[in-house]
């Protein structure tokens, strides 16, 4: 499937009525809110409760053991805490309710669902056939899918990103952003790289590289595209393309950014294995793409982007800060919790890999490399950054020019 649009925000800006966003009616909003307190509770009652015994039970417990203190960065530490825990009663209780909370959510959005696709289908099939689209959308049905996405339930999403009944479907991208958005609430924020992100990622690029104006914008990974409309927003002038591997996801993320006014193209591609020439882009940027990838991938994710970015282009990657340096060792086996039980089989590979280890093989310059967690100017929720400005002399980036692949 593939539909072009050549036409300008002038002549065919967002279309009102016309929206992709899910519209909740009373039980649904009951429902929701229930799901949304129940998350809460785990999140911040249970699970402060649990880190309490933790702190005052358990690690003295540990520690007496073994005569010294217990260490945020000693993976056998990780593993000594994560057994004490799991023979906790409490550690089963959040367990269950974190579980339960998440198949509720799921629950609720089919309900929602259940009323809402019918009117999200003809807005986006309404997108797909008009004339005057602002941006394209090019499927590859043949594109090999990666494993790690096509057969996992990433989220315990039902089907997973890449379901899909028939060539116009639209319902993982709509299960997508239905669950984002309770769980997002259910971890007290109104954003996870979700509407917003886009403006944070050119915050931090506008603070390390003034005046940094890109032509060419590149996301990869973009889901249901809730950061891309951003990047056209802040750079209209910029042609922004956004690929992800998920057809049902770029389907929506076509038809969102259509109903927004802003034209981008989507592609349907394989992060690891870009399909385009070296030097292509003068941005690239991904929202929590990297911890779903693998040990294999993730090198491969970063090689590629750094590959097509031309000469004085910036990499920047933004992810979830689950690393040992930002969080400590109860919180770490919480998050290993989801590797197992809630379908993120390379969170903790994330939060362990050697990033900037990665970049410096493929000579990101140290100077200026990124690999950190950043807040907001304004402050509230912090992310993992990683990525660099590629000099102008290619010379000195020769091994990022390899094909990754
Ligand atoms: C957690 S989602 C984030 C989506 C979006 N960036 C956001 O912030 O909502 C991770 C995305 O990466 C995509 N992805 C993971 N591995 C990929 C690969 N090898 N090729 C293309 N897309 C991939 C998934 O399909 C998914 O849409």
């Amino acid at each position: 499937m593939t539909v072009m649009g050549k036409a300008t925000p002038d002549s065919a800006g967002a279309s009102p009525g016309r929206d992709m966003k899910l519209q909740f009616d009373h039980d649904d909003r009951a429902r929701a809110l229930f799901v949304v307190a129940l998350k809460k509770k785990t999140n911040f009652g249970v699970a402060k409760q649990l880190e309490q015994r933790f702190n005052q039970v358990i690690a003295p417990k540990l520690e007496k053991e073994l005569s010294r203190p217990l260490s945020d960065t000693n993976r056998d530490d990780r593993k000594r805490a994560k057994t004490a825990l799991e023979n906790e009663h409490l550690y089963r209780v959040w367990g269950c309710l974190t579980f339960i909370g998440q198949d509720m959510m799921w629950d609720c959005v089919e309900t929602i669902l259940s009323h809402e696709l019918p009117r999200l289908e003809a807005n986006a099939g309404y997108y797909f056939d008009r004339n005057d689209k602002l941006g394209s959308l090019e499927l590859n049905p043949g594109l090999p899918l990666p494993a790690n996405i096509a057969k996992t339930e990433i989220h315990r999403q039902p089907g997973g990103f890449c379901f899909e009944r028939h060539d116009r479907d639209i319902l993982s991208g709509a299960r997508y952003n239905g669950g984002g958005m309770m769980y997002t609430a259910g971890k007290g924020r109104t954003s996870i790289a979700g509407a917003g992100g886009g403006d944070f990622v050119i915050e931090k690029i506008r603070e390390r590289f003034p005046g940094f104006t890109p032509k060419r914008i590149l996301e990869i990974g973009c889901g249901t595209g809730r950061n891309t409309p951003s990047y056209k927003r802040l750079f209209p002038e910029a042609e922004v393309t956004a690929i992800d591997c998920a057809a049902g996801l770029l389907r929506f993320a076509f038809a969102n950014a259509e109903s927004e006014g802003t034209g981008i193209h989507f592609k349907q591609m394989d992060l690891t294995k870009l399909d385009f020439a070296d030097d292509s882009f003068d941005l690239i940027v991904s929202h929590i793409v990297g911890h779903e990838t693998t040990h294999k991938g993730l090198p491969l994710m970063i090689a590629e982007s750094w590959r097509v970015l031309a000469p004085g282009g910036v990499m920047f990657h933004l992810d979830v800060p689950n690393q040992p340096t930002y969080m400590n060792l109860f919180n770490q086996v919480l998050n290993d919790w989801q590797v197992r039980y809630n379908g993120e089989p390379f969170w903790m590979g994330w939060a362990d890999a050697d990033v900037r280890g990665i970049m410096t093989k493929l000579g990101v310059p140290e100077d200026a490399m990124i690999a950190e967690a950043l807040s907001p100017a304004a402050g509230g929720v912090s992310w993992f950054c990683h990525g660099g400005r590629k000099p102008l002399d290619t010379e000195k980036s020769d091994a990022g020019k390899r094909k990754a692949a």
